[in-house]
């Protein structure tokens, strides 16, 4: 896709549709003036009238019937003025884009400014324009026969603007940036267990590892015995798939230190294993590494916008199936940590998988983590199907991605994490831990348990079971694989401050 920077007036627009913004205001002021002189004041009418409307995500198509040199304007409602944050932004040039794909054209421009409010310089418009309309046009092309329909792609778009075009340039690249990192893990949650298996989701991360010059290690299950990675390989005793344990580096500080580790569930399928899941709880499973999705599209933006921070990203990744070989329940392994736990559900996988993942992390020099996870159907019963589940042992630090989680329009909601609840995790009578201490507040538990591996260094877990996939298409997106939690990474580390000590 190009880019270009016009800063003409609107009026010199040619392409096939013109994209202006429109606050709830009753007339077109200010930069609309001239296009509203081209219409004889039609446009102010039509605005009173209510046939264009500026409700946030409406949006109204016109002809122009030869008045101005574009084909048709394309209006998007903005709402009140004082009420447009970045992320309602977002969703109205998400429903934008999606009108201007179904226009099936190859170009279009759009008025920049139009877009800029008192909250909102034009670099912001111009990153939310970018990643709304990557994120919102987004396809799975699945595995259907192929149509002999040609498709038309968006070729070129051009942005009016009066703001410094290398700026905006560079707020463009970003946005960008953003929408594909997202796009990325959505293609990876949607892809079946049979073809992606842990060996491809590795083989994934040393393309990215290629692309963006980053550190990569990926351990076989010889070196992982070797490293005592008992949990993870526990989960994988009954596959014939090989486990891996997937490492990518990124430095960019002169030191390797205050170091993010991110760390992703990566199950590509979750049967349950011997605690079997019931034969509608397993449709569905391949989902189970979307953790590992929003880690791998993070580091994809990572790798585009190149912060100063330190990031080693990790996923412990197998899938989880039943066979002669497979661990039971009972069983008591011993993690890379040295902790020993009692299995008392083989389908409480992802917490042992995740497990050496925060030891692994730790040993490559994390000075804090985040781990991210489709890890409990609690957190759906606690939170519903559009909020990430949280907990953490570090309020400060917390912040800091509820900052980057708000930013994003990611929702989380923090769950309490008590005494109690370590107290839960710890009550094996054979062993230091147990995997499943009962239903209740199991959401937390899943937590509690990723937290005994997070051994004093400040920590938040994520549980995105509910929201790494969605049943309906949304003004971002369509339904499936979300991406979530792709962007909000990128952006904890992209702004991230190292705690005091
Ligand atoms: N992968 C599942 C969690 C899940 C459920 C993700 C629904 C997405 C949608 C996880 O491994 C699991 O099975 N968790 C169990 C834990 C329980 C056995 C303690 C659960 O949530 O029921
Ligand atoms: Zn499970
Ligand atoms: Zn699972």
């Amino acid at each position: 896709m190009k880019f270009s920077i016009n800063q003409n007036e609107l009026t010199a627009a040619n392409q096939e549709c013109l994209v202006v913004g429109v606050h709830n205001q009753p007339t077109f002021e200010g930069k609309l003036k001239e296009l509203d002189h081209k219409f004889e004041g039609y446009l102010t009418q039509l605005v009173k009238d209510g046939d264009i409307s500026s409700k946030a995500k409406k949006v109204t198509k016109i002809h122009t019937f030869g008045k101005l040199k574009t084909k048709r304007v394309l209006f998007v409602g903005l709402g009140k003025q004082k009420d447009l944050t970045f992320d309602t932004l977002k969703e109205s040039l998400g429903v934008a884009s999606k009108a201007l794909k179904q226009m099936k054209i190859s170009s279009f421009s759009v008025a920049l400014d139009t877009f800029v409010s008192e909250e909102m310089v034009a670099t912001d418009a111009a990153h939310a324009f970018m990643e709304a309309f990557t994120m919102s046009t987004y396809e799975f092309h699945g595995y259907k026969k192929k149509s002999n329909q040609p498709e038309v792609h968006v070729e070129s778009i051009e942005f009016f603007t009066s703001a410094d075009s290398k700026e905006v340039e560079t707020a463009l690249h970003i946005g960008s940036a953003f929408g594909n990192g997202v796009n990325s893990a959505r293609t990876l949650v949607n892809t079946p267990g049979n073809l992606l298996t842990s060996t491809k989701l590795a083989e994934y991360a040393l393309e990215l590892a290629e692309r963006y010059n980053f550190e990569v290690e990926i351990l076989d299950k010889e070196e992982m015995e070797h490293l005592g990675m008992g949990a993870l390989l526990a989960v994988n005793q009954g596959s014939v798939e090989p486990p891996k344990m997937i490492v990518l580096k990124y430095n960019g500080k002169d030191e390797w230190k205050d170091v993010i580790g991110l760390v992703g569930k990566g199950i590509t399928f979750d049967t349950g294993g011997y605690s079997i899941k019931p034969k509608d709880g397993i449709v569905g499973m391949k989902a189970d590494m979307g953790g590992a999705a929003a880690v791998l599209g993070a580091m994809e933006i990572i790798g585009e916008i190149k912060p100063e921070q330190n990031v080693v990203a990790v996923i412990p990744s197998t899938d989880n199936m039943v066979s002669g070989s497979a661990f039971k329940p009972d069983d008591v392994i011993t993690s890379m940590s040295g902790k020993t736990i009692e299995v008392l559900n083989t389908d409480a996988e992802g917490r042992l998988a995740l497990a050496d993942g925060m030891t692994y992390a730790k040993h490559q020099g994390a000075n804090y983590l985040v781990d991210v996870a489709t890890l409990t159907g609690g957190v759906i019963i606690a939170l519903g199907e559009d909020k990430t589940g949280a907990l953490t042992n570090n309020e400060a630090f917390f912040e800091q991605v509820l900052e980057a989680s708000g930013e994003s329009g990611e929702y989380i909601w923090q769950l309490p994490y008590t005494e109690n609840d370590k107290k839960r995790v710890r009550g094996s009578d054979i062993a230091d831990l147990n995997n499943s201490p009962g239903r209740a507040g199991h959401a937390i538990m899943g937590g509690a348990f990723v937290g005994e591996f997070a051994e004093g260094l400040p920590w938040v877990h994520l549980d995105i079971a509910g929201t790494a996939t969605t049943k309906g298409s949304y003004e971002l997106g369509p339904k499936g694989g979300t991406g979530v939690m792709a962007r909000t990474l990128a952006l904890l580390v992209e702004r991230f401050v190292p705690l005091e000590k």
